[in-house]
């Protein structure tokens, strides 16, 4: 049914991998837009009381978006582009049932945003998390400036956010990112187990938690994430964008003029 996706519905529990492990499960275009379906088969699906979301293999649960589909796009493309993103991402965050975030490995830009969006986050060990969308001459778009600031405090968010800096995963937790480190072999058994003990629960007394929480959160803050959109825009007319990106991909380092 999916072709970067792969799930399967188990105890009412809805375990979706990102499948694309050759490229560390970078969001492209076809995740994105399945990602979009899975969300709504979560939305609709009565059988499905919570779902669980990770990355395929030992090394990352998602890179970030795939660079590779950056180069050539216009800043209203870019805009368009945050605009998409956030608005798959304010789905996740906006179900009515709880989706966790099992982060096995990079959790970086896109990645870090996804996870973000999940009602709340576990992690092995190995895991690592960052917005490194600075080194691009780019900045987190989809949700990121906004969640991240929200979830470690302005000053944390901040210096991550400029210096690209990735935290593993006891920063992490420190920091209240994630809420438990798991070995891996025991990542997805302890988020079923969550979730089923939420399973029990009348579902409209967990929906209205999940949405009390989230207005708790964005009540009186104005709308960042409108602003993020265009910021992440203005970049993909620059140069330093351009370059940025060319960079990752020919695997050098980048120059930055400034423009
Ligand atoms: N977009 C597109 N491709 C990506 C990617 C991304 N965000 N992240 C990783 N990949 C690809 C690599 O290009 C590489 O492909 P190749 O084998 O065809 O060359 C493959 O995934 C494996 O990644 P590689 O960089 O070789 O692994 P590594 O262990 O040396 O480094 C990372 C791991 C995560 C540190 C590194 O891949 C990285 O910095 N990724 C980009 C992170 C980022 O900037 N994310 C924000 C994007 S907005």
């Amino acid at each position: 049914m999916y072709t970067t996706l792969h799930t399967y519905l188990t105890d009412n529990i809805l375990t979706i991998t990102i499948n694309r492990p050759d490229k560390l499960n970078a969001l492209n275009k076809t995740v994105m837009a399945e990602l979009d379906e899975v969300v709504s088969e979560v939305y609709v699906n009565k059988e499905i009381k919570g779902a669980i979301l990770t990355g395929a293999g030992p090394k990352a649960f998602v890179a970030g978006a795939d660079i590779t589909e950056f180069q050539g796009l216009s800043a209203e493309e870019g805009q368009a582009l945050a605009e998409r993103g956030q608005e798959i991402f304010d789905r996740i965050e906006s179900a009515a049932k709880p989706i966790i975030a099992a982060v096995n490995g990079f959790a970086l830009g896109g990645g870090c945003e996804l996870a973000m969006a999940c009602h709340f986050r576990l992690c092995t060990p190995n895991a690592r998390f960052g917005q490194p969308e600075v080194n691009l001459g780019l900045i987190p778009g989809y949700g990121g400036t906004q969640r991240l600031t929200r979830i470690v405090g302005k000053a944390k968010a901040i210096e991550l956010m400029l210096t690209g800096r990735m935290v593993d995963a006891q920063e992490a937790l420190q920091l209240r990112l994630v809420n438990y480190i798991i070995e891996p072999d025991e990542l997805l058994t302890k988020a079923r187990e969550i979730l089923s003990i939420i399973g029990e629960k009348a579902p409209l007394a967990v929906a209205r938690i999940i949405e009390c929480a989230n207005i708790a959160e964005t009540d009186g803050l104005g709308d960042g994430f409108a602003f993020e959109q265009e910021a992440f825009g203005e970049c993909f007319g620059t140069a330093d964008m351009k370059e940025g990106t060319a960079a990752f991909l020919e695997k050098r380092k980048p120059h930055f003029s400034g423009k």
